[in-house]
């Protein structure tokens, strides 16, 4: 598996499926603690770091939400918001995204966080494909800004 990336196609119709509960059965909700943590160490010094809370107790709740949103969204208990059934949490999250100008290039830059992390992560690598196919699927619905080509022609 060489975590592949497609492209998103503004407007086209995204097919996914939430992860396997056995990834969050490998790590344990420490195991999804760290691999937030470790994942977000490396977007904060990513090009999206100026996307997130650059006050450091702000940004430690957003890597906990994101630990608690993961093990629910693959079928663990319901800890980041017991309201939410599984099939809605994936709605919540692109509302939650439409507060920020998310291109593709921060999708791009995401997914290469994310993929880094996923490599140093030691469970097994069918459990990594589900969950890589997870996020490089459902990131695309977090793409909402899409730049016009550039049209300007020379008129020499
Ligand atoms: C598979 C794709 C993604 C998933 C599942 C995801 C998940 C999440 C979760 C769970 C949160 C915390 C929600 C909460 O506060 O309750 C969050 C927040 C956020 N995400 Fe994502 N995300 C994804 C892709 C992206 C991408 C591509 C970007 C690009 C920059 C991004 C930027 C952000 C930002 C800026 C926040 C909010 C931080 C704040 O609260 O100030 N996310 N995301």
């Amino acid at each position: 598996m060489s975590y592949e990336v497609t492209e998103t196609i503004q407007g086209e119709e995204v097919e996914y499926s939430n992860p396997a509960k056995e990834f969050y059965e490998a790590l344990g909700y420490d195991g999804m603690k760290d691999l937030m943590d470790r994942f977000y160490d490396k977007v904060f010094e990513s090009e999206i770091a100026t996307f997130f809370p650059q006050d450091e107790e702000e940004f430690e709740e957003v890597k906990a939400k994101n630990t608690l949103f993961f093990i629910q969204l693959c079928g663990g208990p319901k800890i980041y918001d017991e309201g939410i059934e599984e099939k809605g949490l994936n709605e919540h999250m692109i509302k939650i995204h439409e507060d920020f100008s998310v291109y593709e290039k921060s999708r791009l830059e995401w997914l290469g966080c994310m993929k880094e992390t996923l490599e140093e992560t030691n469970i097994p690598q069918e459990l990594k494909d589900n969950f890589w196919e997870y996020v490089e699927k459902f990131s695309k619905l977090t793409v909402n800004t899409f730049p016009e080509e550039c049209r300007y022609v020379s008129s020499l």
